[in-house]
């Protein structure tokens, strides 16, 4: 039987290519913000429990469930605010931007609809400079939206007030960390800061703030339409519902699925994306964005399963699975990806200032040729000083989560291919040597 998608987020975007994202298109074909009349109805505490119940984890890297991140804001403390994470920057993660794009009254209902279920009078869309398009028909619904009731003073009659503001960021990757992103929106570097205080406790303005990803909000007004039972009912395990994932690299049909979470990786990489280019062999692939652990071939008929993601010392994070071939050089990747890191270390902690311009440089001499035997244990002893254990779930001695991610690929190297590296560098050594020899 031929694999299909499970469209849910992605069902109207998809059916109407020419028009998904205007105002009349969205309210005549797709009953835009009738899900936030419902909720208007509703005890904001009841739409919190709703969201509890259909299972829904966060969708931008950590798997954190949504209602319960709601549920963690403390009493009576007010204002409250909700912030948008539209920042996309993990490599290889092209999802939420197609969202914006195509489908912005999608995820304005969601922030409706969420603000109201925890009480926040104030929202933020933080979404990543280079969005020009999605930045544009965001601000573009939200205007539609304010025209129309659905934002703005006594929302449809309710009493419940809100506003909401599009905010587009400096374009660094950091800026994706919630408490990253938080700093920006108030006029600092995107710089992460420590945790305790979480952001639920102490966030935006020091105030109390769900952080939430573009793809968790555009879900909701689907649980609130078709109810918890009914989301719970779709997935694996508790991995419930579906997410889209963003297929990249050397794949015969690159682009974005959303699946019913639990296919396995097989029916989404060779069925979906129609498998490795050209009739190539896999030789590698990286199933949750640039900051995951890698998995090889042996692992394609696992499922799309978050926590049996974390057993296989890996993650579904963002939702992006990039595909490589026989012909690839993992060293070379690995090169390419502490390159990124070293870039975009915001440099607030030393052990990732230091470390990932250091992990940058040893794996260019080795990629390149230059590599003396003991380089890799040279990587993964001064990592560790970085990832205490190298063992996913990474462990870290850094304020967020990009000080880990500097060695996720570190540490997948050794563990798929460790014995192939240390002979080409002995190898790469030897060859050296031998051209002084001759040289002298
Ligand atoms: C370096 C770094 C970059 C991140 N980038 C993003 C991002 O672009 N988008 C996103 O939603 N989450 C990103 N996250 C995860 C956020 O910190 C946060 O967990 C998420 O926005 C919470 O939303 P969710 O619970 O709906 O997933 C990033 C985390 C780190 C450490
Ligand atoms: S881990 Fe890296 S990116 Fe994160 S706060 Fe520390 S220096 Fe900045």
């Amino acid at each position: 039987m031929a694999v299909e998608e499970t469209r849910i987020v992605t069902k109207f975007l998809r059916a109407r290519e020419k028009d998904s994202w205007t105002f009349e298109a969205a309210r005549k074909h797709n009953k835009a913000y009738s899900a936030l009349e419902k909720a208007l109805g509703m005890e904001p505490a009841t739409i919190v429990a709703e969201v509890q119940a259909s299972g829904l984890r966060g969708r931008g890297g950590a798997g954190f469930g949504a209602g319960q991140k709601w549920s963690f804001l403390p009493k009576d403390v007010f204002p409250r605010y909700l912030a948008v994470n539209a920042d996309e920057g993990e490599p290889s993660t092209f999802k939420d931007h197609m969202l914006l794009e195509r489908d912005p009254h999608q995820i304005v209902e969601g922030v409706a609809i969420t603000a109201f279920a925890i009480q926040a009078h104030l929202a933020f869309i933080y979404i990543r400079g280079e969005f020009a398009l999605g930045a544009e028909r965001v601000q573009q619904a939200v205007d539609d939206a304010y025209a129309s009731g659905f934002l703005g003073k006594d929302i449809l009659g309710s009493g419940f007030d809100l506003d909401v503001v599009v905010h587009r960021g400096a374009g660094c990757y950091i800026a994706g960390d919630e408490t990253g992103l938080l700093s920006s929106l108030e006029g600092e570097r995107a710089m992460p800061r420590i945790k305790p205080p979480f952001p639920a406790a102490q966030g935006l303005y020091a105030a109390p703030t769900v952080v939430n990803n573009v793809e968790t909000l555009s879900t909701v007004p689907h649980i609130i339409r078709r109810g918890a039972k009914w989301y719970a009912g779709l997935g694996v395990n508790k991995s419930t519902g579906t997410r889209i994932f963003s297929v990249s690299g050397m794949v015969e049909r690159p682009g974005n699925y959303e699946v019913e979470l639990g296919m396995s990786f097989r029916d989404l990489i060779e069925g979906l994306a129609g498998g490795v280019r050209d009739g190539k062999a896999l030789k590698f692939f990286i199933p949750g964005g640039a900051s995951a652990p890698w998995l090889m071939p042996e692992h394609l008929d696992e499922p799309l399963d978050m926590d049996r993601a974390s057993e296989l010392k890996t993650m579904l994070g963002s939702g992006a699975i990039m595909v490589f071939d026989e012909t690839v050089d993992p060293l070379l990747i690995s090169w390419r990806l502490a390159k990124f890191y070293a870039h975009e270390s915001c440099g607030k902690c030393t052990p990732c200032r230091e470390g990932s311009g250091w992990i940058d440089k040893v794996l260019y001499r080795m990629a390149h040729g230059l590599g003396r035997p003991d380089d890799l244990d040279l990587l993964l002893d001064f990592g560790s000083n970085i990832v205490p254990g190298l063992n996913a779930p990474f462990a870290q001695t850094t304020i967020c989560a990009l000080g880990p991610s500097t060695m996720s690929h570190v540490v997948s190297l050794d563990r798929y291919f460790g014995a192939e590296i240390r002979r080409r560098l002995k190898r790469d050594h030897a060859k050296r040597n031998a051209l002084e020899v001759i040289a002298s």
